[in-house]
């Protein structure tokens, strides 16, 4: 087992714990956060430098803001479209992209980020039409795709003009196809995220501070049905204290000597 250098990464005999922990479960599943995409340059929302630090989540990010100011809901979107455009799959994606196609079965990835990319990994990796088992849960929805406010039709996102977007259907405005604080998340995808996670041995929990709920409390549902839970952080979070393993370190590092 390659294990990653650098300051205060996990041990060798933790990543060989983890790594048995692994190999021992029939169903593993996977929740991410902002962590796993760091690495290919998207900020996180609560670490130093994220988007929670330097904007108001009140004014860009809630369902009540988008209602009284959808100009600025949208530019916001907009900007982190663009951004996102420049941003590729890191390894830490790619690694787990490979181990869910070796795993096979449903998928069993469940992510609360918006921004594609282990999709964009799970393609790189299986080529054209990956099959489900790599392929996410996106429980906060996918920044990519648009919908309708009114009548909830999804639309491939355009480019944002001078005004905005309507739907085709009923003329209602279009909003990103993203989760805005305030609104509830889509029960069916919840739902399926909750019963892959109350059915795994393991849950491998990567990358998220787990402090927005329900996703939150997805890997609690493994715990609670007697499965373990494996964290990849660099920092300790809530959930550390309930994790049969925390591996401290950068995902891109973690995971290919965990996974590959
Ligand atoms: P946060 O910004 O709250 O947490 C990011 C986590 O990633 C922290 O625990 C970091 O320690 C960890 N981290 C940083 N770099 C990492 C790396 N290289 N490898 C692994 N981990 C790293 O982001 P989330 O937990 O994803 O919701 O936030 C949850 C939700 O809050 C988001 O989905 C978003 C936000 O508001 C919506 O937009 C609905």
């Amino acid at each position: 087992m390659r294990v990653p250098h650098g300051d205060g990464g996990p041990s060798r005999s933790e990543l060989e714990r983890a790594s048995e922990l692994i190999r021992g479960a029939d169903r593993v599943v996977a929740l991410t956060g902002a962590g796993i995409s760091a690495e290919s340059g998207v900020p996180t929302f609560r670490d130093a430098g994220g988007l929670w630090r330097n904007h108001r989540p009140e004014e860009l990010a809630t369902i009540s803001a988008f209602e009284r100011d959808p100009r600025t809901v949208w530019e916001w979107y907009e900007w982190r479209r663009g951004f996102l455009a420049t941003c590729e799959p890191n390894e830490g994606h790619r690694a787990l992209a490979r181990f869910l196609l070796r795993r096979g079965g449903p998928a069993a990835l469940v992510t609360q980020n918006v921004d594609g990319l282990h999709t964009r990994a799970a393609i790189e990796e299986a080529g054209e039409g990956p099959p489900d088992a790599a392929l996410p849960i996106e429980i906060h929805g996918a920044i990519a795709r648009d919908r309708c406010n009114r009548c909830g039709m999804r639309a491939e996102a355009e480019p944002l003009g001078d005004s905005l977007p309507r739907c085709a259907e009923c003329g209602g405005l279009r909003r990103p196809d993203v989760v805005l604080f305030g609104e509830m998340l889509d029960g069916a995808l919840l739902a399926r995220a909750q019963d892959l996670a109350a059915r795994a041995d393991l849950c491998l929990v990567i990358g998220t501070s787990a402090v927005v709920y329900p996703a939150a409390a997805i890997p609690l549902a493994t715990l609670h049905a007697g499965g373990s839970i494996v964290e990849v952080n660099p920092r300790a979070t809530d959930l550390t204290g309930a994790a049969a393993v925390a591996l401290r370190g950068a995902a891109g590092e973690v995971l290919p000597a965990l996974l590959d």
